[in-house]
Formats: C-alpha cells, sequence, structure tokens
C-alpha cells in the first residue's frame, strides 16, 4: 500500500495527475450499492485539490473535495476498506493495485520514474472552467448534460468540455461585442447546445442583454430547441425552422457563430455573415467534400494522387480559401484548435474579427482558380 499511496502523493503533488479509477467495490455505503469512484484534480478558488466522485448504482453521485497533503492517504484508505482495485492515469504513464482473491495486493506501475520532470501543460492541469463542475445549470439539465442532482453525466464529460472551451474562446472575443443588447446569430444550429450555453454566459454571467437566434432545417430538432427555451423563460432565446439561405431574421447580428455546418453550409454561414456585417465570426467547418471532387494542380498531384491525402489536403484547402475570403473582407482571421484533436477530428475553428474595409478580393479569387474551387464568396466583393 505505501508503493501506491507513494506515487500518488507524487502524481498529485506534480500536478501531473490526469485521473485515480477506484473499482471492484468489496462493499456499500450506507446501504447503498456503489457502481465506482473516480478522482481528479480541480482548481477551486485558489487551491488546487482532488476531487472524489462516487458514482451510485442506483444514480446519483457523492462528491468529496480533499487537499493535495491529505489526497494520497485519503485515497488509499477507501482503497484498503472499499474496493478491490485502484489505476492511477498519469502524464508519466499508468500504474494499477488490486487484491487477489487470496487478499494479496499487487503493484504494478509504467509510471516513468521521471514523471516529477514531466512539463505539465495548462491542459493538463486541474481548470479553470466558465461553468463549474460543481454547479447545477438549469440548461445543462434540460439538455440532458447534467442529471438532476447536477452531476456531469458520463458519457457527457466531452460534450461538456467542448462547451467550455467554446465559451472560453467566446469569453476572448466579448470585447468586440456591444456592451448591452448583443445580437447572436447560431446557423445550423443543430441541438444548439452552444446557443443555450452561450446565452446562459451573455446574460447571467456577463449580465449583457443578448437575444440568439438559431436557424437550422430540421423541422423536430428546432421545435425540441424552443420547448427547452420556453421551459428555462430564455425568452430571447428565437429558434427558426428553415434553410439559412432563405429564413431572413428580424435583427443584424454583431456575432455569428456556426458549430459543424456540413460541407457547402459552412460557406453560407461565412457569406451570411459578412453580407450582414457581423463583427466576430466564430465557425467550426464539418466535412468539405465539394473541392475533393473537382481539385486541380500540377504542382501537387505527388498528393493528389492519393485519395485519403487528397481528401485532407482538399479539407485544409477550403478553409484557406475561407479564411482569404474572410480576410480580403477586412476581418483579422485565426484559425484555432477548438478542442483536443483526441476528441474530434473536425477541430479547427475559423475566428474572425471585423477591423477594416474590403478589398477587391483578388487573392481569394485567385486561389479558387488555382485549385479549381467553387467561387462561393464572389458576391462579397
Ligand atoms: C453536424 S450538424 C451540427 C449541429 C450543431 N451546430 C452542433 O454542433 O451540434 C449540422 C446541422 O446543419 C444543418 N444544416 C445543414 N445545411 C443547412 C441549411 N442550409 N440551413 C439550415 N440548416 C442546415 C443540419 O440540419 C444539421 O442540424
Amino acid at each position: 500500500m505505501e508503493r501506491i499511496k507513494k506515487l500518488i502523493n507524487t502524481c498529485v503533488q506534480n500536478g501531473t495527475l490526469k485521473k485515480i479509477v477506484l473499482s471492484k467495490p468489496k462493499t456499500d455505503e450506507d446501504g447503498k450499492k456503489i457502481s465506482k469512484c473516480a478522482c481528479t484534480l480541480v482548481k477551486i478558488r485558489s487551491d488546487v485539490m482532488l476531487q472524489i466522485q462516487t458514482t451510485y448504482a442506483s444514480g446519483g453521485a457523492k462528491h468529496e473535495n480533499i487537499s493535495k497533503d491529505s489526497a494520497a492517504e485519503y485515497v488509499c484508505g477507501l482503497f484498503e476498506r472499499m474496493y478491490g482495485q485502484i489505476n492511477v492515469v498519469d502524464l508519466g504513464g499508468n500504474a494499477e493495485s488490486r487484491y487477489t482473491k487470496g487478499g494479496k495486493l499487487l503493484f504494478y506501475s509504467k509510471i516513468k520514474e521521471t514523471c516529477e520532470k514531466v512539463n505539465v501543460t495548462g491542459q493538463n492541469r486541474a481548470k479553470d472552467y466558465i461553468l463549474s463542475k460543481d454547479k447545477r445549470y438549469d440548461f445543462l439539465v434540460a439538455l440532458g448534460i447534467q442529471d438532476e442532482s447536477g452531476r456531469i453525466k458520463d458519457k457527457k464529460q466531452s460534450k461538456f468540455r467542448q462547451i467550455n472551451k467554446f465559451l472560453e474562446i467566446i469569453s476572448t472575443v466579448t470585447k468586440y461585442l456591444p456592451n448591452d443588447n448583443v445580437v447572436i446569430w447560431d446557423l445550423c444550429c443543430g441541438k444548439s447546445y452552444l446557443s443555450f450555453a452561450a446565452y446562459y454566459y451573455f446574460n447571467f454571467i456577463l449580465n449583457k442583454r443578448t437575444v440568439i437566434y438559431g436557424v437550422d432545417l430540421k423541422k423536430d430538432v428546432i421545435e425540441y430547441c424552443d420547448s427547452l427555451s420556453k421551459k428555462l423563460n430564455y425568452d430571447g432565446l428565437i429558434f427558426l425552422h428553415g434553410d439559412i439561405n432563405k429564413t431572413p431574421l428580424p435583427e443584424k447580428p454583431d456575432m455569428v457563430m456556426s458549430l459543424h455546418a456540413c460541407d457547402i453550409a459552412t460557406d453560407i454561414v461565412l457569406n451570411n455573415a459578412v453580407s450582414n456585417s457581423a463583427g466576430v465570426i466564430l465557425s467550426t467547418p464539418c466535412c468539405q467534400h465539394e473541392l475533393a471532387e473537382r481539385i486541380k494542380s500540377d504542382d501537387l498531384s505527388f498528393i493528389l494522387d492519393y485519395p485519403i491525402l487528397k481528401q485532407k489536403l482538399s479539407a485544409l484547402v477550403t478553409d484557406a480559401i475561407r479564411c482569404k475570403a474572410l480576410k480580403e473582407s477586412g476581418y483579422d482571421v485565426t484559425c484555432l484548435e477548438f478542442i483536443d484533436p483526441e476528441e474530434t477530428p473536425k477541430n479547427t475553428m475559423i475566428k474572425a474579427i471585423k477591423t477594416s474595409n474590403a478589398s477587391n478580393g483578388a487573392g481569394y479569387k485567385a486561389l479558387c482558380d488555382e485549385f479549381n474551387a467553387v467561387h462561393h464568396f464572389d458576391n462579397l466583393f
């Protein structure tokens, strides 16, 4: 037990711990059957603590926050009394300890001795999320991301991170938006997780009155989003069913956002945003098929001869043409990694801030011609 305790202490103190999982529960707690227990580092105000989340077979969970200094002792106490196995996942590797049927304690570690030297990046440290894991949000419960008690459902952890990452990116552009009465369009909004989160962020965290219009082709999805918005009394979160090309919205946008609008729908989104003078655009493109069907380039035939490389190159060129069109329309353009690439390959975000007047679009048009791409943005110049 001392070896796993020492190892946990090192991982916790160094901040290199990714998670600890206690499994094979030997006993119940107060008559409640335990399903499993997971521990991660979290930042609570200025302190990093180990958060222990015990999940019960009947649903529901208990959270405990333990100081870094007491963490190893506490977790090993739980392991000894209540569980058959403990797994430690650290930046330096994994370790496991478990009891055999005969009650013998086994210990394996592939965590490098040098784990204290692992360079911990911000991504792996306990994060200051805009939405806290410890708070219950009505909209996250309504969207099925949290359960009634406020626990983030296991299968929705990645969606929760995605929402938080999106809010983090929004927080970098609020300075380009009006101080009050902000208008946002979410085009191709789908289930609208981000519209709900952005609405909450602007109206209830930043206290800026904000109206968000979500538009999508899917009638049933729009009706569902509309019913949730009414249930939550989000008066300024308005959903419209229709094609983003043909659905006029009552107010011009200060910001247009769009997540994973399929294929050329992203071009329509960007075109609409620029034509309607949006000051800020946040868009994560989705599958980019159009160019792969028609791309031509003698110089790049050594790539285009291979279908998978051709597909990847076409996606990159498509996004680069979009960025060029936005740039020549007077936007300052950045491409970001939206979330961890391990979570989805569709993780490039185009962030554009209007800073100057449009040019004649010559660079954009030349790029389209060079690769035989459709000119989606000629009307902007
Ligand atoms: C991959 S889903 C993404 C949905 C949502 N933004 C999200 O990230 O969860 C793409 C959505 O785009 C919508 N869509 C595609 N073309 C559209 C168009 N021309 N007008 C409106 N919605 C469109 C589809 O109905 C679909 O809901």
